[in-house]
């Protein structure tokens, strides 16, 4: 069977979003619901993630919508949230990987700089382990949300991954981060050539969501008021996870609904050095 066309590209199919509970995330699922999908809300928060299931629900009168508990800094975490979706039983048609850090300093549970483990490897090791089921459930989607920040990354030093975030901005690492989900969104497609499965990582534009959570009042409500709503954000996750119109691109980033071009430091060999550096870190506590 091949995707639905249109503004019914959602009905039916199966969405899983992380970092759902809030911002570009929870609008996205929102989105998704009111088309028609079913939407899991992965969270870090049990508290948050129901409470966005119960305003989803209410908001989109879509009651197929629920939790999934997925702490990204924490690899156990990651490997009981896929367990208990794959235990579902149901096909995955779009994974959404939404969730983020930005100027957020310490280390992972198993000991990753914070942004990388979160934004990156979390990402990397739940994609890996949600894979077989979105192959499965082809044609399947994986939508990474990367940011603009990434071109502003030189490259990847890979021991500074082991160690705390020392910038003084904390951006340095951030762009890094959102440099692999570009690296990572490229490899897989190279990866998942003819399986039915395709993947896109995107910039969401500049937003008013919970990520300007450090800029400390009276900045954030100054600097906030020009950007974009979160429906506005969500528009270029949406675009990737149901557009007819991508439905046979893979591996490209996106902004604003059209394809740009990535910074020239995404290169196959970087990516493919990235690849080989998750696959060993993620089995390090199996
Ligand atoms: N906003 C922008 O201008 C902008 C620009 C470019 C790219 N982006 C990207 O867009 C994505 C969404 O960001 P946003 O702006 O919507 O930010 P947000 O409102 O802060 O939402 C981020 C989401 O990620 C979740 N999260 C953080 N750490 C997590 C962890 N360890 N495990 C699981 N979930 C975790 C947060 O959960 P909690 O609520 O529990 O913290 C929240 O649900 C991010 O990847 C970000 O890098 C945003």
């Amino acid at each position: 069977m091949g995707e639905p066309e249109g503004a019914d590209a959602a009905e039916g199919r199966t969405f899983l979003v992380t970092g759902a509970n809030t911002g570009i995330g929870r609008a996205t699922a929102a989105a998704l619901a009111r088309q028609g999908g079913r939407v899991y809300v992965a969270s870090r928060s049990r508290a948050k993630g129901e409470e966005a299931v119960a305003g989803i629900k209410a908001s989109t009168g879509n009651d197929a919508v629920w939790f999934l508990p997925l702490d990204l800094a924490d690899l156990d975490s990651v490997r009981a949230c896929a367990s208990a979706f794959l235990a579902r039983g149901e096909p995955l048609n779009v994974l959404v990987n939404n969730a983020g850090v930005v100027r957020a300093r310490g280390l992972t549970k198993q000991g990753f700089e914070l942004m990388f483990g979160v934004n990156h490897l979390g990402h990397f090791a739940l994609t890996q382990l949600l894979l077989g089921r979105l192959t499965e459930s082809g044609p399947a989607r994986v939508v990474t949300v990367s940011s603009d920040s990434h071109y502003s990354a030189r490259g990847i030093d890979f021991e500074a991954l082991r160690r705390p975030e020392r910038g003084i901005t904390g951006m340095h690492g951030y762009a890094v981060s959102k440099l692999c989900n570009v690296l990572f969104s490229a490899e897989l497609a190279r990866r998942t050539a003819d399986t039915g499965v395709t993947t896109y990582a995107l910039h969401p534009g500049v937003v008013a969501s919970d990520i300007w959570r450090p800029v400390p009042w009276p900045v954030r409500p100054l600097m906030t008021r020009r950007m974009l709503t979160v429906d506005q954000g969500a528009a270029t996750s949406l675009y990737c996870a149901t557009s007819p119109a991508v439905a046979q691109d893979s591996g490209k980033f996106y902004d604003r609904c059209a394809e740009r071009a990535p910074s020239r430091v995404a290169t196959p060999e970087l990516a493919a050095e990235l690849w080989k550096r998750s696959e060993e870190w993620t089995t390090l506590s199996a």
